[in-house]
Parts: structure tokens; C-alpha cells; sequence
């Protein structure tokens, strides 16, 4: 019997997550998706095309890996049917290989448009994607969600009706435009018909796999410090993109996970607003962006950049029990002379290696930074560890010591194959 490789990003998302999932997608008969929605963007180059995933695992890209979407992921049929459509016009065998949960949630475009109304109304903005997501997520706690396998029930209409006139009445007072029913039931009946082949009990699917001794690799979505539990809450997703999110979205136990890859760039970026302890609001951090290319996947917005947190790092290692990382953008970070890696925070007067989300901490600290030698050159050629420049092992090395955690996959250009692994 075999266990689950899982793949997490350890700060706010963008760290390159598909680089490690599609390294491992090499090996892997199955990959999954477990958490989230279309707030998330993987970005996949195959034979120089240009693959832009919202919601299906990458995996499926190889076109022989079973693609798995579970029961934690909330799922826009029409984001999703176009995906599909853009893999069958790929050659991908998408109706082979795709697989998607009876029990993942639907957004509906009154969670798009409440999604808006309340991002507009917030007091302190969260920058949300505006897809729906959280308000998805709230209809599945508030138990009033509808999941795929309700779409084929005899009610179907009727309920979706009747959630109309609620949430209507929502944007109605908040002087929203309001939600056509007929229009909604009519074009939801027909993404019903369009994705029936494709769904199942991903649990039984999932288990079987692994008795059959199949490789599995999870594919997170987000990432840790995006955690509505464990990341700098309320500037949050709705989801638990950690390991835990990654046992309930899926149905496999802790028995069932094997390695947990954790994915980090050689610097660090956020989108979307709340604390980032790291963040260079100067032309350096305008240097970061520009040579890593930091703008959203989906919503193109200029990412937030700054230089690595390795105390947030320990806490998202303690968080996800990771086992490897996966250090991206190598090669960015070398084109700075000097460059530097946070290693504590000063709070108040006190210097700490211990992270928590609380907000007035994080506002509080202040970065401690060691110095780090760049001026790497081109190391896109390298194979190996040993190829790596001096400077550029030294920083592996001390990422190792710091956080007692093996840096497995490097990331040394944006190719395919610009990736050593040890
Ligand atoms: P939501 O998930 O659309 O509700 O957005 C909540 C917060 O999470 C916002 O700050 C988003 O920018 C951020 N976020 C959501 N998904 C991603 C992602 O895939 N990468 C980076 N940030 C994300």
C-alpha cells in the first residue's frame, strides 16, 4: 500500500507550487486537488505551451495521470468546463482521466457577485479574488450549500430557486443587481449534463488507488499563511490550504500521507492586503518583482515582494509536517550582489524565532536579516548541488541548519528542466 505525496506552499501563495507538483507528476498515476477553487492559478509551460490551470491537478497534463478533484474544492462549472475544453483542444484525454468528487461544492453567481458586494463593504479590505470562494465556503458551513451530486436530484430546481430569493434579498438591500433564477437554472442544468461523466466517490477512488499501490500526489492550492485557521486571519482564504485541509478535502487519513513538499521562493511575495513582516517597500523590493515576474496568475495584480522569512518557514514546516522543500527562483536571487534572509523578529524590544498570526505581533516585528553573497550568474545549466556556485550552496546550507529541513528541488530557471533534484 502506498502513501500520498503532498505539495504545499508555505507562505501566501505563488511560490511555485507547480513546479514541484509537475516534478513529482513525472512519477505520479494520480494527482489531486484538494482545497480551494478558482482563486488559485498554476501556470504549467509543456513543449513551450502555455497552460494556465484554475482548478484541474496539472497532473493530467502528462496525459497518462488520473486527475482527481476532491470533496474540499468548491467548483465554478463554467471556469471548469473551460478548462476542459482547453485540455481536449490540447489532446488531452480529459474524459479518461478526469475524475471530480459528488461532494465538491458549486459556486453559484450569487456567490461571485456577494463576493464583490462584500469586499467593496469591508471596513479593512481583504483583496479577494472575487470568484466566489468564501462566500462557497460559507454556504457549505451554513449547510445550505449545493454539491454536485444535488444537481441531480429532483429538487435541484427548486432549491436553487429558493437560494436565489435569499441571497436576492441580500443584494437588494445592499443595492446590488440581483440574480436571475431562470437564468441561473437553466445554465446550471446544462453544467450538470456536461460534468456527469466526470463525477464519482473520490474517497473509494482514492483509497483503491493506494491499496493498489499507485502514486498519488496532492497538489495544494494557497498556502499556509493563507490558512483560515493557521494563516494571518482575517486576511485569509476560506479554505485550510495546511495539511489538515488536505485530510478533509480529501478523505485520506494521516496514515496516508508520505512526504509533504514544502514550496518556497528564494525571496518571498504576497497579493491581496494583511501583514508581511518581510515586505521591501522600496526599489528593492521593485527589483524582486521585475526580475521574478511577480504579477497575479489570475488577477495580474503587481505582487507585494521582499526577502525570505525563515521564522515564518519554521511555522509552516511545524504546521505541515514538511519533510522537503522545494527552493524556487535560485537564479532571481543570484542576480542581487547581496541579497538577505530574515532569521528572527525584534518585537518590542524582544528578538524571537517563534511565529504567530496574531496581527499586532506581526505589525510589531521587525526583521532581523543575515547576509547572504549573490552574483550567482547563469545557473541554469546546473545538474547538480555540487555545480551550484559556492555562494549559492551556502545559502542552501544555512536554509537546511535553520529549519533542520532537507532543500530537495531547486528551482534554477523558468524551464521544465531548470530543476536540480536531490
Ligand atoms: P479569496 O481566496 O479569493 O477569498 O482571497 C482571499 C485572499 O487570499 C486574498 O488576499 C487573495 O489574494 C489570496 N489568495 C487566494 N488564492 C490565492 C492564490 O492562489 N495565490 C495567492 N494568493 C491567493
Amino acid at each position: 500500500m502506498s502513501k500520498a505525496s503532498v505539495v504545499l506552499g508555505c507562505f501566501y501563495g505563488d511560490e511555485g507550487k507547480g513546479r514541484t507538483t509537475d516534478h513529482l507528476a513525472q512519477f505520479a498515476d494520480v494527482s489531486v486537488r484538494a482545497t480551494g477553487g478558482n482563486n488559485a492559478g498554476h501556470t504549467i509551460y509543456v513543449n513551450g505551451v502555455k497552460f494556465a490551470m484554475r482548478l484541474i491537478p496539472s497532473g493530467i497534463l502528462s496525459n497518462k495521470t488520473i486527475a482527481v478533484i476532491s470533496n474540499g474544492v468548491v467548483l465554478d462549472p463554467k471556469v471548469l468546463l473551460g478548462e476542459i475544453e482547453m485540455l481536449k483542444s490540447h489532446g488531452i484525454d480529459v474524459d479518461k482521466f478526469l475524475k471530480i468528487s459528488d461532494k465538491a461544492h458549486i459556486i453559484f453567481p450569487y456567490h461571485t457577485h456577494l463576493d464583490v458586494m462584500l469586499e467593496n463593504k469591508r471596513k479593512n479590505k481583504i483583496g479577494t479574488t472575487k470568484n466566489g470562494i468564501g462566500p462557497a465556503y460559507c454556504d457549505k458551513y451554513e449547510r445550505c450549500g449545493i454539491r454536485l451530486e444535488d444537481m441531480y436530484k429532483a429538487d435541484f430546481e427548486e432549491n436553487v430557486r429558493h437560494l436565489v430569493t435569499v441571497k436576492n434579498e441580500l443584494l437588494e438591500m445592499a443595492g446590488e443587481p440581483l440574480c436571475d433564477a431562470d437564468e441561473i437554472v437553466a445554465l446550471y442544468k446544462g453544467y450538470a449534463e456536461a460534468l456527469k461523466p466526470y463525477m464519482c466517490d473520490t474517497v473509494i477512488l482514492l483509497h483503491k488507488y493506494l491499496k493498489e499501490d499507485k502514486f498519488v500526489v496532492v497538489e495544494g492550492a494557497q498556502a499556509t499563511l493563507l490558512d483560515i485557521d493557521f494563516g494571518s486571519y482575517p486576511f485569509v482564504t476560506s479554505s485550510n490550504p495546511t495539511i489538515g485541509g488536505i485530510l478533509t478535502g480529501t478523505g485520506l487519513s494521516a496514515r496516508d500521507i508520505g512526504d509533504v513538499y514544502g514550496a518556497i521562493k528564494a525571496y518571498s511575495s504576497r497579493v491581496g492586503e494583511g501583514p508581511y513582516v518581510t515586505e521591501l517597500m522600496d526599489a528593492t523590493g521593485d527589483r524582486i518583482r521585475e526580475l521574478g515576474h511577480e504579477y497575479g496568475t489570475v488577477t495580474k495584480r503587481p505582487r507585494r515582494c521582499g526577502w525570505l522569512d525563515l521564522v515564518a518557514l519554521k511555522y509552516a514546516i511545524d504546521i505541515n509536517g514538511i519533510n522537503y522543500i522545494n527552493l524556487n527562483h535560485l537564479d532571481t536571487i543570484g542576480q542581487f550582489d547581496i541579497f538577505k534572509a530574515c532569521v528572527a523578529y525584534e518585537v518590542n524590544g524582544t528578538v524571537t524565532t517563534d511565529f504567530t498570526t496574531n496581527e499586532d505581533f506581526l505589525k510589531a516585528a521587525k526583521p532581523v536579516y543575515k547576509e547572504f553573497k549573490g552574483g550567482f550568474g547563469d545557473i541554469s545549466q546546473c545538474k547538480t548541488f555540487e555545480d551550484l556556485p559556492e555562494d549559492a550552496r551556502t545559502y542552501i546550507n544555512f536554509i537546511e541548519e535553520y529549519t533542520g529541513t532537507m532543500v530537495k528541488l531547486i528551482g534554477t530557471g523558468a524551464d521544465r528542466e531548470n530543476m536540480i533534484v536531490r
